[in-house]
């Protein structure tokens, strides 16, 4: 069985990641969304609630599970016996960074590789920092996370539902 992790902070899930998820899912058996715990950017929102704005996004894709981890995500793939990590590349400004991760990962984990899918152009523009900092100044962030992930922002920034 093939399996692969795809790992990220998810905070909150954007268009752009169900968008991975969608696509890398087809490429294997199953796909574990891993959920950075140990998050040292002081995340909007807990774990948990990452977690379950994930779940819910991808409730109809079959052989995608959402699990958190905390420490190295080598370390979480290996506990899986997962040896395929997924990231997705926007621009390439993206690159250096997952690059670098990457060949930081085989460094510690030799049997652990990195793939990579290009973002869909559509969301190439997109991040997480992106729709928080929009949505702290009330602005519409409708074309850039789902329904239900768009009032549990504003409420993070103490805006009325809308
Ligand atoms: O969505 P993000 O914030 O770009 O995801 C980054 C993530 C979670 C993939 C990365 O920070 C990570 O793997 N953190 C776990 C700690 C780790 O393994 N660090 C070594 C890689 S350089």
């Amino acid at each position: 069985m093939r399996a692969a992790i795809y790992p990220g902070s998810f905070d909150p899930v954007t268009f752009g990641h169900i968008d991975v998820i969608e696509r890398s899912s087809k490429l294997v058996d199953q796909l574990i969304v891993g959920v950075l715990n140990n998050n040292t950017k002081s995340p909007l929102f807990s774990v948990d609630e990452r977690v379950n704005m994930l779940k819910e996004a991808t409730k109809d894709f079959g052989n995608v599970e959402i699990i958190s981890f905390s420490g190295l995500l080598v370390d979480f793939a290996q506990s899986h016996n997962i040896h395929i990590l997924v990231r997705g590349l926007r621009a390439i400004t993206d690159f250096e960074f997952e690059l670098q991760m990457a060949q930081t990962n085989r460094i510690i984990n030799p049997d652990i590789d990195t793939i990579f899918l290009t973002t869909n152009l559509q969301y190439a523009y997109l991040s997480s920092s992106n729709v928080k900092e929009v949505a702290m100044y009330n602005g519409d962030i409708s074309h850039f996370v789902p329904g239900f992930v768009i009032n549990k922002v504003y409420e993070k920034f103490g805006i009325p539902k809308r």
